[in-house]
């Protein structure tokens, strides 16, 4: 029998979210369904509903979370029901080029439900990156379940689902930060404040945050930031050389995902620097830079998908790291909230009153 649950649906570009029944198929061959737990409001939500991803609406909202197994389809192994597991978006599939050279973490083909969930008048709903979670209970591919130890708690865990992953793994993954770095990171939300924890736990001995407001700049703080720039009242790129020797930072992290933060982030490291870009941007924007510089400075210009992590390999050594407390995952979750504050979390997001609200069921 097909579950019927409640879950938050963006209809419309730009307008406010709502809570919808939503119909739940029952796992087929390799899916399971999720009892949710807990899942953050990230700021990709908020791009969907504004129509930054694409134009497939009606969306259904949310991806960083953790829950319970509640059902497995024919042929599951990897998880059983009561397995306590995080949702992510790269259940990689083992055959793709990447997948074939090794590289998993960028897998090309990763799998979600088959399955579709739908209003209960039959419209087909698009999960947001392929997950859907603001929901009681959510269908995945089984390799998007994650186990990990039950011990951390549903609102801490699920932030490794996304957001959390994407900036720790900016740091560590991409951009290879290491003892004695000099690192900058741009934007300093939910995802700047993970590459900062990822950069304090890497061993990196100047980690400079950057934002334009104070609060946030005050929480970065909390996570490792050895200096603070607020780029509304200081020029960023000339802070960061001047509080690395005057050269720059090796690894500059780019975390709005904006033409003029990945320009200040380009000219705020060192030469053969690196310069990470984990913002993402809107369709509309461009970026010009002289190609002399490009050249000239050296180095390397990444991209980092979801901190190029490999979930079986990142999840549970993130959450043994959280439970012997070497890495404060409880700071980010600035408030708890109910399906029904996913709108009102929007506009605080907006606001800058929060590192994340986390929906808990
Ligand atoms: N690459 C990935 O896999 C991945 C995963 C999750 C989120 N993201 C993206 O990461 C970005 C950040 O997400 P978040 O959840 O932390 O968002 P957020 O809204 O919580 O944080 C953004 C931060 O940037 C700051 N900011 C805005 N404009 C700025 C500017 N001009 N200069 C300096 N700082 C500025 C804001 O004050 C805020 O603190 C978003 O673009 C999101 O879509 C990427
Ligand atoms: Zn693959
Ligand atoms: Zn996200």
């Amino acid at each position: 029998m097909p579950y019927e649950v409640q879950g938050v649906v963006a209809r419309g570009k730009g307008a406010a979210v709502t809570l919808e029944t939503v119909v739940v198929p029952d796992p087929g061959p390799g899916e399971a369904v999720v009892n949710v737990q807990a899942c953050g409001v990230c700021h990709t939500d908020l791009h969907y509903r504004e129509g930054g991803i694409n134009d497939d609406f009606p969306f259904l909202l949310g991806h960083e979370a953790a829950g319970v197994v509640e059902a497995v389809g024919e042929g599951v192994t990897e998880v059983e029901p009561g397995d306590y597991v995080i949702l992510n978006w790269r259940a990689v599939c083992g055959q793709c080029r990447a997948c074939l050279r090794g590289r998993p973490w960028y897998c090309f083909n990763t799998h979600n439900a088959t399955q579709k969930m739908t209003l209960a008048d039959g419209t087909v709903l698009s999960p947001a990156l392929g997950i859907g979670a603001f929901l009681e209970k959510t269908l995945v591919a089984a390799g998007q379940c994650t186990k990990v130890n039950p011990e951390a708690r549903p609102a801490v865990a699920g932030l490794l689902g996304c957001g959390v992953m994407a900036g720790l793994g900016a740091a560590i993954n991409t951009g290879g930060v290491t003892r004695g770095d000099s690192v900058a990171v741009i934007g300093c939300g939910g995802v700047g404040d993970a590459a900062i924890a990822g950069a304090h736990l890497a061993g990196a001995t100047t980690i400079i945050a950057v934002d334009v407001d104070d609060r946030k700049l005050e929480w970065a703080r909390g996570f490792g930031a050895t200096h603070t720039v607020n780029s509304r009242e200081t020029d960023p790129v000339e802070a960061i050389r001047e509080l690395t020797g005057g050269f720059g930072a090796d690894v500059v992290i780019e975390a709005v995902g904006r033409p003029e933060t990945y320009k200040q982030a380009f000219y705020a490291r060192d030469l053969a620097g690196t310069v990470v870009l984990v913002g993402v941007p809107t369709p509309e924007m461009t970026l010009e830079l002289p190609l002399l510089d490009v050249f000239g400075r050296g180095g390397a210009l990444k991209s980092s998908w979801y901190g190029d992590c490999l979930p079986s390999r990142d999840f549970p050594m993130l959450i043994d790291l959280y439970l012997q407390g070497r890495l404060d995952l409880d700071k980010f979750v600035t408030e708890t909230i109910g399906l029904d504050q996913v709108e009102e979390a929007f506009g605080k997001m907006h606001r800058g009153e929060v590192l994340r609200s986390v929906v808990v069921l």
